[in-house]
């Protein structure tokens, strides 16, 4: 087989640089290890960027977001018995946040490259990759207990944090800047109307606590807890009664309802520099991860695989190669603002299991500027709806 870009992973990033390179009629294949239902149920990320809905309109995958996708003007931060709305719109000449999961972002693009004929494997195994830095870089792997082999111009490794394709570069070539945190998310998906119109953020002195939704009758709520927590100590009851404490504020109760999913994640800050070795590029979480705080992770995947669409366009077009060779660089600079962004969300909220009483007066400090301070509070909105470099 042979194709012009191989794309390892159906995430969001795979499957939106399938779409943008289609619409330019460059043709790839996509090769995913787990099955379709599995990548369609996987729950995640529920932020949009409105720049990152305005690529998904544009692309003409985004009937579904723009008719289902909740429109969001503010957040609120709780703190100290209260709360503190950030007004995201008025505070950023109007953008706005959308809510609608990644599942469903997902299922819309699997639809659309179903739609246009082109490959997409599911439950491929063993994917290797072969000669990267020569001009004819292959994809071997099995399918359907047939080993395969796919020859390419171009890798893109979309393949997420535990994928192949970055572990797949000698060492040495990439350099990787990590910080791991103490913590993680415990999350739930719950069949009830969310309790606020907005998203709460809570800091709480027994932890952070988040409340966010999916739809009018879907809930997603947070809890901070220990990094390696076992999600079997966590029956439904502990975790409402510990949510009621975290979110709690009087005049003001978090409706219950049946849990439909529940898991734990850990936290990690994550990027390996450059994102390319040779005709490989990293796009995505194969290439950085942010802890969940600023609602980045998919926004910046996202955005990574636009650019990539837009350089191997111009060198398929006119042979012009600068655009791939700044891939890396352009995509950083974004990544860093956001790997900064989610750190600093993520440090403010969460409650360190070693925090010191000055610690704590150093983040309640902080917060209180958010709270009162126009410029403090900009500086979260711009970020938080997604920052033009
Ligand atoms: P992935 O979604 O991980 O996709 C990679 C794909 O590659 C997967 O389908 C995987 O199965 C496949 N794959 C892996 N290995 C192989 C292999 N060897 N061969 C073939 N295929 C392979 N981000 C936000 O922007 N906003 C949020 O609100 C937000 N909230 C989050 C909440 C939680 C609890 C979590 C866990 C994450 C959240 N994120 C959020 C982050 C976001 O989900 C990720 O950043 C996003 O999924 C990255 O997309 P991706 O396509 O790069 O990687
Ligand atoms: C959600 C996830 C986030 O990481 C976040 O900051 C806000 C909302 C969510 O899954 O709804």
């Amino acid at each position: 087989m042979r194709t012009r870009v191989g794309i390892v992973g159906a995430g969001p990033a795979g499957l939106t640089l399938a779409h943008l390179l289609h619409l330019e009629g460059i043709d790839s294949v996509v090769l995913e290890n787990r099955s379709r239902e599995y990548v369609e149920a996987r729950i995640r990320a529920g932020v949009l960027e409105q720049r990152t809905v305005d690529l998904l309109v544009g692309a003409g995958v985004g009937e579904r977001l723009l008719r289902e996708g909740i429109v969001h003007h503010g957040i609120e931060l709780q703190f100290g018995g209260e709360r503190h709305r950030v007004p995201l719109s008025e505070l950023t000449g109007g953008k706005t946040i959308v809510i609608y999961g990644q599942t469903e972002v997902v299922k819309d693009l699997i639809e659309a490259r179903l739609a246009t004929g082109r490959p997409l494997l599911f439950e491929v195994d063993d994917v290797r990759l072969e000669e990267v830095t020569s001009t004819r870089p292959r994809l071997r792997f099995r399918h359907e207990g047939r080993p395969q082999e796919l020859e390419c111009d171009l890798i893109a490794g979309c393949d997420g944090f535990h994928g192949v394709c970055r572990p797949s570069v000698p060492p040495g070539v990439l350099t990787a800047f990590s910080r791991e945190y103490a913590y993680g998310w415990l999350g739930i998906l719950a069949a009830v109307a969310p309790s606020s119109d907005e998203l709460v953020y809570s800091s709480h002195e027994r932890g952070f606590a988040l409340l966010s939704l999916r739809s009018p009758s879907l809930s997603r709520l947070y809890l901070q807890v220990r990094a390696d927590e076992d999600v079997a100590e966590w029956p439904d009851e502990r975790i409402w009664a510990e949510l009621h404490l975290r979110l709690g504020l009087p005049g003001w109760t978090l409706t219950e309802g049946p849990v439909l999913e529940k898991g734990v994640t850990g936290m990690r800050s994550y990027v390996v520099e450059p994102m390319r070795h040779g005709n490989l590029f990293l796009a995505g979480d194969a290439a950085h991860i942010v802890p969940p705080t600023g609602a980045k992770g998919l926004n910046l995947a996202i955005h990574d695989v636009r650019v990539l669409a837009n350089a191997i366009v111009r060198w398929y077009r006119s042979g012009d190669e600068s655009a791939l060779e700044r891939y890396s660089d352009e995509c950083l600079r974004h990544v860093w603002r956001a790997e900064h962004f989610s750190w600093w969300m993520t440090s403010m909220l969460h409650l360190p299991p070693d925090e010191d009483p000055f610690g704590l007066r150093l983040r309640l400090a902080q917060l209180h500027y958010v709270a009162t301070s126009r410029a403090a509070a900009t500086s979260l909105a711009e970020n938080y709806v997604g920052f033009e470099l």
